[in-house]
């Protein structure tokens, strides 16, 4: 398949965005310290429907850290965080996990409901996986096949948040690019974690820039972003 022939089927989640008024989650300052070294302290963010985030900073900073507080595999040392009783995140954590490498790309991706079972049938082929690769094992699968079949498989459940970590690092630039056209459609709530400046320009309408021990937020994209630290 040409590069420029990869098309993303419309917008995935057309008619089944419901609003939430409320924050999805809100942190009160919050703190956080491995073997007493200080990731942040006192920090109080929140993050609304509709808002697609990008976490940005060095290597080491707590970027990761940050997603697994929001989802609760890790607690703050201090402070609170709430979530919003409606919050269905999908989590696709740096290095995916399979509880079983035997299934099949089809199976992993089953969805109950038919209609979502519909979009990732089309999603699939989007994603490069034609229907003659379906009966494949995971086991078969590359590094990049893997992150995007963990995606659709996140999808399946219908997240209304969607937190990436990292998604495009072990990609080749077809996939990469797959991801990204993918996200062109995607109408969704996102939290994105990414070195590719692309993809965070697409995606993300809001930057978390973790830095000298606090998250500091500035609206827009990356290259806005960019432009406000080099005044
Ligand atoms: N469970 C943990 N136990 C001990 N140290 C950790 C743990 N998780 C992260 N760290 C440390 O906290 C720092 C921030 O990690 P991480 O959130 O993964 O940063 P980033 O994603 O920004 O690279 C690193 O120094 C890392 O080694
Ligand atoms: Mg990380």
């Amino acid at each position: 398949m040409e590069k420029n022939d990869i098309k993303i089927s419309k917008s995935f989640y057309a008619n089944n965005l419901i609003k939430i008024k409320e924050p999805l989650f809100i942190f009160r300052n919050i703190s956080k310290s491995f073997f007493g070294k200080e990731l942040f302290e006192d920090v109080s963010m929140s993050m609304s429907d509709g808002e697609r985030i990008a976490i940005v900073g060095a290597n080491g900073t707590g970027k990761s850290t940050i997603l697994k507080i929001i989802i609760g595999l890790e607690d703050p040392d201090q402070g609170s965080v709430e979530r919003n009783r409606e919050l269905k995140i999908g989590y696709l954590p740096q290095e995916t996990h399979w509880d079983s490498l035997q299934n099949t790309i089809l199976q992993e991706v089953r969805s109950d409901d038919s209609e979502t079972q519909r979009r990732i049938t089309y999603l699939l082929e989007d994603f490069g996986f034609s229907e003659k690769s379906w009966k494949r094992k995971i086991s078969s699968l590359s590094g990049g096949e893997k992150t995007k079949l963990a995606l659709l498989k996140l999808l399946t459940l219908n997240p209304n948040l969607l937190i990436l970590d990292e998604p495009t690092n072990h990609l080749d630039l077809p996939s990469k690019e797959i991801i990204n056209n993918f996200f062109k459609e995607f109408s969704g709530t996102v939290i994105l974690i990414s070195h590719d400046r692309h993809i965070l320009n697409n995606v993300c309408n809001i930057i978390w820039e973790v830095k000298g021990g606090t998250l500091n937020e500035y609206l827009g994209n990356y290259d806005d972003y960019r432009r406000s630290i080099a005044k």
